[in-house]
């Protein structure tokens, strides 16, 4: 057994007690009930299962939850699907994340099941090139470079891509 504490979408959990052997999806499903992280190959291959991680230093890293027991996540501050959209006092959605935004707007998934998976990878993205903008002729490079992990068998990729690009090079800031 070890002992779990740590932030889930901004809120406090734990300590408890959780066996090691307990995945950290299965313990989003079936401690937390955030059933948003999908449960793909569960062999770190597909990227279904990517939340944000916060670590105690500050920096942020997406992390498989598949392949990494819930202990892993001592101390962290995790962010799920869940996780990103404004929501109002009665936990009503008021408003999706621009990712979320953009990616609906391009019809860039069908399915959904890779979904969550890429809206973590590429919001932790736009809040790197917030940090460290890049040259306009390196955008769709840096994408692919970020999402190329992330597998979907729907749609190709190309809207996901196309999403995201229209979006960094619409958000001001993120360009030089
Ligand atoms: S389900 Fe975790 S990487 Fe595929
Ligand atoms: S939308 Fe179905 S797997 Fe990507």
């Amino acid at each position: 057994m070890s002992i779990l504490q740590l932030s889930i979408n901004g809120q406090k959990v734990g300590p408890i007690e959780i066996p090691d052997e307990v995945m950290m999806i299965e313990y989003l499903h079936e401690f937390r009930n955030l059933t948003g992280t999908k449960f793909g190959c569960g062999q770190g291959a597909c990227g279904a299962c990517t939340v944000i991680v916060e670590n105690e230093d500050g920096t942020k890293e997406t992390k498989k939850t598949c392949i990494n027991s819930a202990a892993v996540f001592n101390n962290k501050k995790v962010t799920t699907i869940e996780g990103h959209a404004t929501k109002d006092k009665d936990n009503n959605i008021v408003k999706l994340n621009p990712v979320q935004e953009v990616f609906i707007e391009q019809f860039a998934f069908q399915c959904g099941w890779c979904t969550s998976g890429f809206v973590n990878k590429a919001t932790l993205l736009m809040e790197n090139l917030e940090k460290n903008p890049i040259k306009i002729d390196q955008v769709e490079k840096v994408i692919e470079e970020n999402l190329k992990d992330h597998i979907c068998r729907c749609t190709g990729y190309v809207k996901y891509y196309q999403g995201m690009k229209k979006l960094i090079l619409g958000t001001k800031g993120l360009t030089v």
